[in-house]
């Protein structure tokens, strides 16, 4: 069991139904990297206070480290914790670990022309804390973030994101994909299919090539792994410390 450390819940956004971003005060927690991922644990109903009994899942943290940290969070029907964490307002008790863990980070990620981050669902939660924080706007030229989600309404930071179109004009794009629904800016389709025939690439204006390009991939394992075959097709492989890639991977369950 890791340390816990005692934090308290400052705000909960609701994006829409089940799909939700908590901001933690928990001021304990030891210095992290962006993309490192905390546990967040809550006790089950009627505990009485044996920390042996906390229920505890892993969370990419959605901000760079600060007293203050954010969370972007589904809830997974039946699921064991996140039907307790959708239950959280401003003021409940939470339990962080005091220690970050994970190799999802810019330090273990190849340097290159072109950044893509591309995420399924909350897969997009560690990319919102690189982007907040200075040294990926220092290591890449060009940075692009590719959302897919069910529904318009699931596609969550999109105002963070558009701001960052806006002062990046030239480095900066943002792709979205709706498999379930239709929506102005957005492509319609899952993330391997829309990359597999152009649409991403066309949309951005940038080509993603093993020569120029690095690939972030987190979110649902079966994106993935048909991305990485997508991108073996074009000589692109998993970045491994012994063996240099361009490939980077942070799977949830
Ligand atoms: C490194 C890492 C970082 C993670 N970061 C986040 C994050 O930032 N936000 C987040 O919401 N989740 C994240 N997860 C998933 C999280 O740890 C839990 O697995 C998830 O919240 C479900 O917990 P649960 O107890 O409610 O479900 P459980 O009772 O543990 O049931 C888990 C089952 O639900 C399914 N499942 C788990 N996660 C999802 C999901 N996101 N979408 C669809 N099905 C899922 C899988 O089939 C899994 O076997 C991360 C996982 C890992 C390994
Ligand atoms: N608003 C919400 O997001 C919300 C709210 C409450 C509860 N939930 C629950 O949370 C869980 C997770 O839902 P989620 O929508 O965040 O995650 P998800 O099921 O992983 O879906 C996110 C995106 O990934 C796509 N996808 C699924 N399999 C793929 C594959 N093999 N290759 C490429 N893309 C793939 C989905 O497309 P498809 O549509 O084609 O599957 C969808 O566009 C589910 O149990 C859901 O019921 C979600």
């Amino acid at each position: 069991m890791p340390k816990w450390c005692p934090g308290t819940v400052v705000s909960k956004k609701v994006w829409t139904e089940g799909l939700f971003t908590i901001r933690v005060a928990v001021p304990d927690v030891t210095p992290f990297l962006p993309g490192q991922f905390l546990q967040l644990a809550v006790f089950p109903e009627g505990h009485d206070g044996d920390i042996s009994k906390l229920i505890n899942r892993p969370y990419s943290v959605a901000s760079p480290h600060s007293d203050e940290l954010e969370f972007f969070i589904v809830l997974v029907e039946d699921g064991e914790l996140t039907p307790r964490l959708w239950a959280l307002n401003e003021g409940d008790a939470i339990q962080v670990a005091q220690r970050a863990a994970g190799s999802f980070t810019l330090k273990k990620t190849p340097e290159a022309e072109t950044l893509w981050l591309v995420a399924t669902g909350t897969g997009l939660a560690p990319y919102i804390a690189m982007l907040r924080h200075h040294q990926i706007w220092e290591s890449f030229e060009n940075i692009v973030v590719v959302h897919g989600v069910r529904h318009f309404v699931d596609l969550a930071y999109t105002e963070e994101l558009r701001a960052l179109e806006e002062k990046f004009p030239k480095r900066f794009k943002l792709v979205q994909s709706l498999t379930r629904d239709e929506g102005t800016g957005a492509l319609k389709g899952r993330i391997p299919g829309l990359f597999e025939d152009g649409s991403i690439e066309s949309a951005t204006g940038f080509d993603c090539r093993a020569d120029n390009s690095t690939v972030l991939l987190c979110g649902n394992p079966a994106m993935l792994d048909t991305m990485e075959e997508i991108l073996a097709k074009r000589n692109m492989k998993r970045h491994r410390s012994k063996s240099p890639g361009q490939i980077v991977l942070e799977r949830y369950w």
